[in-house]
Order: structure tokens, then sequence, then C-alpha cells
């Protein structure tokens, strides 16, 4: 009887522990499920989102920012990457990618500043690159700034960046600027929020951001800030793999863990919840569907009081509002970059691929990444305007570098 009691004891145990192990099994698999997978290569991977496209275009373009044309078994390696199941992204999709985008490097060459935005928006997107019929015009990107910065920060992304998109950009800063309100009209909003760099004045941009966004019916939120480069076409590029009626949160996670906080929102604040979040700095996007279903904590200050409740940064209470309550998994993604990582860690052949890109402001420790030219590192410390003439050769671009 009691051999019996033993017997059964160990039994149990047994049992117990192969549960657990595939409870284990099991949390695992949907950690690691294909969505968080798609976009974040193995570390030490270049990431492959925009592999092969814009590999061609500067293996067709010697001497560009991308320098060495992939070799055969580089290309059947992401192939392979790309063809594994559940992907959202077809093989064919990213090797016809940037074609679908607006102009090619060839013509872009005879294009000028004024005839850009003309032509992003009036060449028709490649069908197979774009699954989900992605225009231009479906995207809000919002960049948050502060008074302070209008001059020594927004003017260097207006003459880049912003030039090809200043239609779908939106400033959002806590200043009046007679200047900045010429240069932008009603895409320049005063929030009305404390310029104090707090986690209070930071929420009340990000709740005002979200509601101009809903007001908007746009179907695409990307939120930057304004030491961000944004690459439109990669932006375009991977935006149009998904539809905006998906749930879709894409960014850089900002820990290489979840963050674990008191749950004060749906319970007491007894249980806790974990969640990822997208890093704030490096710029994310959200699906229009998804932003919908973020209402109830997000839209008409709501924002600001789901932030209250978890004091946590905003870009923090965003990753909370749509992992933590909606249970929505944030994708992972490599290829959005902020001031804070080591920026001369990015190899200079996907710098052209990245979606965001970013510069350390500090003159102490400079943190810039690995672009040659056109401009030196005396004219362009932030080296966004290198990048941006290697990318489209705006008319203000060196002509040294136009061939
Ligand atoms: C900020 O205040 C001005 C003046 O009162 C107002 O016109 C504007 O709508 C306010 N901005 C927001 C985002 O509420």
């Amino acid at each position: 009887m009691r051999l019996l009691g033993v017997a059964n004891s160990k039994l149990c145990f047994v049992l117990s522990l192969s549960l657990c192990a595939s409870l284990l099994l099991l949390v695992g698999l949907q950690q690691w499920g294909p969505s968080d997978l798609q976009l974040s290569p193995p570390p030490g991977q270049p990431p492959q989102a925009l592999g092969n496209a814009s590999r061609h275009r500067g293996a067709s373009k010697p001497g560009r920012l991308v320098s060495d044309p992939p070799s055969a078994a580089e290309r059947e390696r992401s192939r392979q990457r790309v063809a594994k199941p559940g992907k959202p992204l077809r093989t064919g999709v990213r090797e016809k990618g940037l074609q679908g985008f607006g102009k090619e490097p060839a013509a872009a060459d005879q294009l000028g500043a004024g005839s850009q935005e003309l032509l992003w928006d009036a060449a028709p997107l490649h069908p197979s690159s774009n699954k989900h019929n992605m225009q231009l015009s479906d995207l809000f990107i919002a960049v948050k700034t502060t008074r302070k910065y209008h001059k020594a920060r927004l003017d260097l992304l207006f003459q880049t960046w912003i030039s090809l998109v200043q239609e779908q950009t939106f400033i959002f800063t806590d200043g009046e600027d007679k200047e900045l309100r010429e240069k932008a009209g009603d895409r320049m909003i005063n929030t009305n929020c404390s310029a104090a760099h707090t986690r209070q004045a930071l929420c009340c941009k990000m709740s005002v951001e979200y509601d101009k966004f809903i007001d908007s019916k746009k179907k695409w939120f990307c939120h930057v800030d304004d030491d961000n480069y944004v690459n439109i076409r990669s932006l375009l590029y991977l935006l149009s793999a998904y539809s905006h009626t998906q749930d879709v949160y894409i960014g850089r996670p900002s820990l290489d863990h979840p963050v674990e906080a008191a749950e004060r929102v749906k319970s007491d604040g007894s249980t806790s919840v974990k969640f990822w979040f997208a890093t704030g700095g490096a710029g994310f996007c959200i699906s229009r569907g998804l932003a919908l279903k973020m209402s109830p904590w997000a839209s008409f200050g709501n924002f600001i009081s789901t932030a209250e409740k978890i004091r946590l940064p905003d870009d923090c209470t965003i990753g909370y509002i749509i992992e933590g309550l909606l249970e929505v998994k944030m994708i992972h993604s490599d290829l959005f970059h902020s001031h804070l990582e080591n920026l001369q860690q990015i190899p200079p052949p996907i710098i052209p691929r990245q979606v965001t890109l970013s510069y350390g402001s500090s003159e102490i420790k400079r943190n810039v990444l690995r672009v040659q030219g056109p401009f030196s590192l005396a004219e362009d410390p932030s080296r966004f305007k290198s990048i941006h003439c290697l990318l489209y050769h705006d008319a203000w671009c060196p002509a040294k570098d136009r061939h």
C-alpha cells in the first residue's frame, strides 16, 4: 500500500513535469511565432525585409551606399528565410519590392526635388510588391518635437525626407512658430502640452497625435522623433506587406525582454502584466484597424489617464495598451533605429534598407552612422543629408554624386 503510494506520487511528479514542459513549449512557440520572427533576423544577420530589392539597386549603381551585390549563396539563404511558412512577405514581394515605389535611381537622376512629390503619388505601385495597394497618401507620419528644436532639428528634416512627404507629415510641438507655420501650415499642430521633457508632457503629445490620426482617416499611423531620418521607400515597402485592417504594431523593442507592470487598468494592480513595446525614439507604426481598437484607452485624453495609471512613459503605454490590454503581439523589427543604439554598428551596405535612422546629439560621445559622402562630417554631422542624397538625388545634392 505504501509502495503504491510512493509509485503514485512518483507518477504524479513525472506527469506534472511533462505538463510543465509542454506548457513551456507552448508558451515558447507563441513567443516566437511567425509574427515575431518575420522581420527580426537572427543576431548578426542583416535585416532581410528589404533584402534583394535594395541590393539590386545598389548592385546596379556602383559607388553608392550599397556596395556588395549579394552572392548566389546569400540570395539562396535569404530566399529560404523568406520562404518559411506563415510569413506575410513572399519571395516575389521582396524581390520586386522597390520597383513599385515610385522612381528607380535612373529616373530619379533626372528629377529635381519639385517633381519628386508628384512622381511618388503618380507612380502606381507595383501590383505584386504591394499586396494591399498601399499609397503614399495612406500614411500619417507624426513627428514629435519641441519649440527649441524647430530650427536645430526640424529644418534638416524638411530639407531631407519631409520634402518627399509634406502632405503626410504632421509636426506635433509645444509652441507657436511663424516660420514653421508657414512651412507646414495646419500640419503643424501646437499640442499646448508642456515643453518639459517629462512623462506627462510626452504622453500629452502622444495623446494629441493619436486623436489627430484618428481624425485624419488615414490607414497607417507612424510616430517618429525629430532626430529620425525616415526612409519613405523602405517604410512603404515594409507596410505594404500588411493590411491596415489587420492588427499591426511594428517597431524596435526598447529592451531585450518584455516589461512587467502592475495591472491597474483592468484590475486593481494586484496582478502584473508583461508586454513588449516599441521604443519611441526609433519610430513605430500602427495600423488603423488596431488604432481604432485602442480607442477606449487612447482617445480624447484617455491616453493620459492610462499612462498615469501604470506610471509609464508614452511609448511604453502604447505597448501596454496593445500587448497588455488588447493582447495583440508587437512585430519586432530591426529596421528602426534610435540614437540610443550604437549607430556605428550598422553595416554601411544595409543602411539604405533601414526604415528609420538617427544620430547621437551629444558632442562628447559621437554616435554617427557610417555613411561616406557626399557631405563631410563637418558639413553634415547627422549624415542625414548624405543619406538623403544617396537615396534620392535631390536638386540640392552635390552634382558629382549624380551619376
Ligand atoms: C491649443 O490652443 C490653441 C489656442 O487656444 C487652440 O486653437 C488649439 O486648438 C489648441 N491645440 C490643441 C491640439 O488642442
